[in-house]
């Protein structure tokens, strides 16, 4: 079974979810294996319980989700998108899983897609995330995957300069998941 979809089950068991949804399902080999009770799959080019947008659907949606997988269109603003809007329908104790994080190559990473194995720059998108401190955990499996969870770190970086308290209180929750 694919790496990314041994993480999705593993998180839907472990925290006994009941609902999830994908964006972007590419041929579904994915979508297929996730074992979960709900699933809501999203893609305006190939067969999926909503043939659109992940803009479209966000927009027409009423449902809530215990975990998300962004996997959609490879662009920064999109891949953004997608997660914030993820986070308005995510329920409690939820998470959202972001795949493609880590191009290994920087051709892989331009915005238009010059390569067969193309990541584009969602890692801007997961940069942008980090700058506003979301709480998040990167998995080195496959071409990155990032775990996001509805939780804010809370940490500023002191005026006066970094302290021995402000270590003690802040320097592992800034740097782990
Ligand atoms: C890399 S594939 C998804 C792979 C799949 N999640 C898996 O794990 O095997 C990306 C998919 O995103 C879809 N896509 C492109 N633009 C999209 C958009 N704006 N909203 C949702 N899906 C989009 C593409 O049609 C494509 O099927």
């Amino acid at each position: 079974m694919l790496e990314r979809t041994q993480l999705i089950n593993r998180l839907i068991r472990e925290n006994k979810y009941k609902s999830y949804l994908e964006i972007g399902l590419g041929s579904g080999i994915n979508f297929r294996e996730v074992n979960c009770k709900q699933k809501v799959g999203v893609d305006p080019f190939q067969p999926a319980t909503f043939q659109m947008t992940s803009d479209y659907f966000f927009a027409l949606n009423k449902e809530t989700f215990d975990i998300v997988f962004v996997d959609g269109l490879h662009v920064a603003y999109q891949a953004e998108i997608d997660i914030l809007n993820s986070l308005k329908v995510l329920r409690p104790g939820g998470v959202i899983v972001i795949h493609d994080c880590l191009p290994a190559k920087e051709e892989r990473q331009l915005p238009e897609r010059v390569t067969k194995n193309w990541q584009g720059d969602v890692w801007k998108a997961i940069v942008a995330m980090a700058l506003n401190q979301w709480k998040m955990k990167l998995f080195e499996i496959e071409t990155g995957i990032v775990l996001l969870w509805p939780e804010k770190k809370e940490y500023t970086i002191p005026e006066g300069g970094l302290t021995w308290d402000w270590f003690q209180k802040h320097f592992k929750n800034m740097l782990c998941g």
